[in-house]
């Protein structure tokens, strides 16, 4: 996709995610050609060698096998050359013993980020936020995530999301504030009155009333 000078495009939940070819610490890759049948996260931190970012982006690697074990792959980027990205998943590897060895975008032209909403000027003009896109099998997004360059995201919720959309689609049910996988799920509300009687008589699911109704799957 073409990215024209000084226009900001915000990908939205239910779009197709934008397709790009990327230099990253693996080599080049084409977004479409990425990750084929399996869910992609992918996010931004805002510079290389500095300090939120290496926690985050060791938090990354530290639970990298509990994403792929979603059939998750990670992808990465930050506004940096690659010789950077290289140098400081060496220094981290060296100084911490933590291996960040899932691609990393080199986004020195800023394409990406662009594309992805993630260079928000008011915030900065040289670094990208700290996005985090969810990214289907079928290449859609699903969940988006923005957060500041001086607030570290929680691992625990980019993870729990995963498995939220995962279930979800699994089973064709809603979650609940602060649902965690094994709790009871929402089932979704009728839509008639005929639904809504049947809901009404339902006693194998647990009821507030008929439009608020959960059940342990
Ligand atoms: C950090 O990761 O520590 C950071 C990066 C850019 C701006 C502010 C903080």
């Amino acid at each position: 996709m073409e990215v024209q000078e000084n226009v900001i495009t915000m990908p939205r939940i239910g779009d197709m995610a934008p397709d790009f070819e990327a230099v990253t610490t693996i080599g080049k890759i084409q977004l479409s050609d990425y990750a084929k049948d399996k869910w992609i996260v992918m996010f931004s931190h805002p510079a290389d060698f500095t300090p939120v970012c290496t926690t985050e982006m060791t938090g990354f690697a530290l639970r990298k096998e509990e994403f792929n074990a979603l059939n998750t792959e990670l992808l990465g980027l930050s506004i940096d050359s690659v010789h950077s990205h290289l140098g400081w998943v060496n220094n981290v590897r060296e100084k911490m013993g933590i291996y960040m060895d899932f691609p990393i975008i080199a986004d020195i032209d800023m394409k990406v980020s662009k594309l992805y909403g993630m260079l928000q000027p008011n915030e900065s003009t040289t670094a990208a936020v700290r996005a985090v896109f969810f990214i289907d099998p079928s290449k859609k997004i699903r969940l988006i995530m923005y957060y500041p360059l001086n607030v570290g995201r929680n691992m625990d919720e980019i993870i729990r999301a995963l498995k939220a959309l995962q279930f979800s689609d699994a089973n064709r049910v809603a979650m609940p504030l602060d649902w965690q996988p094994g709790e009871p799920v929402i089932v979704p509300p009728p839509k008639t009155l005929k639904e809504m009687d049947e809901r009404i008589a339902d006693t194998s699911c647990e009821k507030i009333d008929f439009y608020l109704a959960k059940k342990t799957i």
